[in-house]
């Protein structure tokens, strides 16, 4: 009774209205059947949402759409943001929040996290919820706690009446487009300790049902045995996704 997988394409600041269209449609008749047990997701950059959903066919699809980033705020001065219930209205069923690339080039904290966390929630938006160690963190051997702290501070406080209204991607940093997976066991790790984390936030039952999902280099050769661990409901996958024929066979092997 594993929980569904979730296949989360997020294809950062790639594709413009064309090429976002366009390999949309090519996912489109590449998956005219996503597997059982299996659940696939395009995260285009927020310009190309609404043509890539509706022009390129992905919300008519069995594919979900989702966002890259959000802003906490409803409405009002905030000068080039995108908010939760504009993101709402297309509709957008994910948001990605945290990715290592906005903490270190926007400078976001783990206070963004949290307060763009609660603002999807009650807009019924599933945060998708990235946390991950750089690599002086690995090879000093803390980084389980480094990244507990990340979820502790980034989701405290967070009020959820199912597990599905959460996701949460693990992505060591070291292993983010450098083609230098961390290995089956390394994720299944820490996915299992953040796992834990979220048990004493929200309960071991709530816990059991969140899905927790591996990212960095991941592709069609090892998407099956890192979904094969207990721990990883899933892949967040950066490169692999701007390939219609890789992301394509990475749902597939899921199933
Ligand atoms: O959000 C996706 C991750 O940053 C992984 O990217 O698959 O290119 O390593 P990657």
């Amino acid at each position: 009774s594993k929980r569904t997988l979730l296949i989360a394409g997020n294809w950062k600041m790639n594709k413009d209205l064309a090429e976002g269209a366009k390999l949309a449609s090519e996912l489109v008749a590449a998956l005219p059947e996503i597997p059982e047990g299996v659940e696939a997701l395009v995260c285009p950059p927020t310009i190309d949402l609404k043509y890539v959903g509706c022009h390129g066919g992905i919300l008519a699809s069995p594919i979900k759409l989702g966002a890259q980033n959000v802003h906490w705020e409803l409405s009002g001065a905030y000068t080039g943001e995108t908010s939760v219930p504009m993101l709402a209205s297309l509709p957008v069923a994910y948001c990605i929040i945290g990715h290592s690339e906005r903490r270190e080039y926007f400078h976001e904290t783990d206070e963004d996290q949290n307060r763009k966390a609660r603002a999807l929630v009650a807009g019924g938006i599933v945060p998708i919820f990235c946390c991950g160690e750089p690599e002086s963190i690995r090879e000093d051997g803390t980084y389980v706690d480094y990244v507990c702290a990340q979820v502790k501070a980034g989701l405290e406080g967070l009020e959820l009446t199912s597990p599905d209204q959460l996701v949460v991607a693990y992505e060591p940093i070291w292993a983010i487009g450098t083609g230098k997976t961390a290995t089956a066991e390394d994720a299944q790790e820490v996915c299992a300790a953040v796992r834990s984390q979220l048990a004493e936030i929200f309960g071991q039952e709530m816990a059991d049902g969140i899905r927790v999902l591996y990212g960095g280099s991941a592709k069609p050769g090892n998407i099956a045995e890192l979904v094969a661990k207990p721990d990883v409901d899933g892949a967040l996958v950066g490169g692999a996704s701007l390939s219609a024929e890789d992301f394509s066979a990475m749902v597939m092997k899921a199933g």
